[in-house]
């Protein structure tokens, strides 16, 4: 009740202010208010991505706060190797606040085969490459899918954790996120999750 006062106050201003002032000059600004603008987003408004389209071993890309996010359909078969890595990791289990808690776990990730990421190098920066294949010339035998960053030589795994005895110091960032659907998630907001 006192919401709906408070909302017909401002609307009786508003028209009183068309009136003295002219419409050009105030209906403008009020619908930008209303619509959130390119550089609202770059803010921080949370960024809705449909990945109903995305195939097991494809990744998207959505860009939230001015950032790269990563999602990466993972197999099954990506989820098995990434068991065996553990060894090779330098935050396996995730111990460092790389990620909301919801995320620490083995897949860094509400569900498994879905991974979200922010897709920036934990070192200086540069973003990392999606290599998916299995033991690719440049990458060596042992390499089974995962990102490899161009500036300095640091390796992610599908769970964006950082291998040891790289440059970068810490797993990739997971941003807050949440699934609306099975194929809509949303970056950005966790509905209050963390
Ligand atoms: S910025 Fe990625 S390894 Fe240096």
């Amino acid at each position: 009740m006192s919401v709906d006062l408070k909302k017909r106050r401002f609307l009786t201003a508003a028209t009183s202010v068309v009136g003295a002032v002219g419409a050009g000059f105030v209906v403008v600004p009020f619908l930008k208010s209303w619509n959130p603008s390119e550089k609202a987003k770059a803010a921080g408004a949370p960024v809705e991505a449909d990945i109903g389209k995305l195939e097991p071993g494809q990744m998207m890309r959505v860009k939230w706060r001015g950032k790269p996010v990563w999602v990466v359909h993972r197999t099954e078969k990506n989820l098995a190797d990434m068991e065996g890595l553990v060894g090779s990791l330098a935050d396996p289990n995730s111990d460092q606040p790389q990620q909301p808690e919801y995320c620490k776990n083995a897949h860094r990730s509400r569900k498994p085969g879905y991974l979200v990421a922010v897709g920036i190098c934990t070192h200086l920066g540069c973003s990392p490459t999606y290599r998916p294949e299995v033991a690719p010339h440049d990458l060596g035998a042992d390499w089974v899918g995962g990102f490899f960053c161009p500036c300095h030589g640091s390796r992610f795994d599908l769970a964006g954790r950082v291998y040891s005895g790289v440059p970068a110091p810490t797993n990739l960032v997971i941003p807050p996120y949440q699934f609306l659907t099975d194929t809509q998630l949303l970056v950005g907001d966790d509905g209050g999750a963390a």
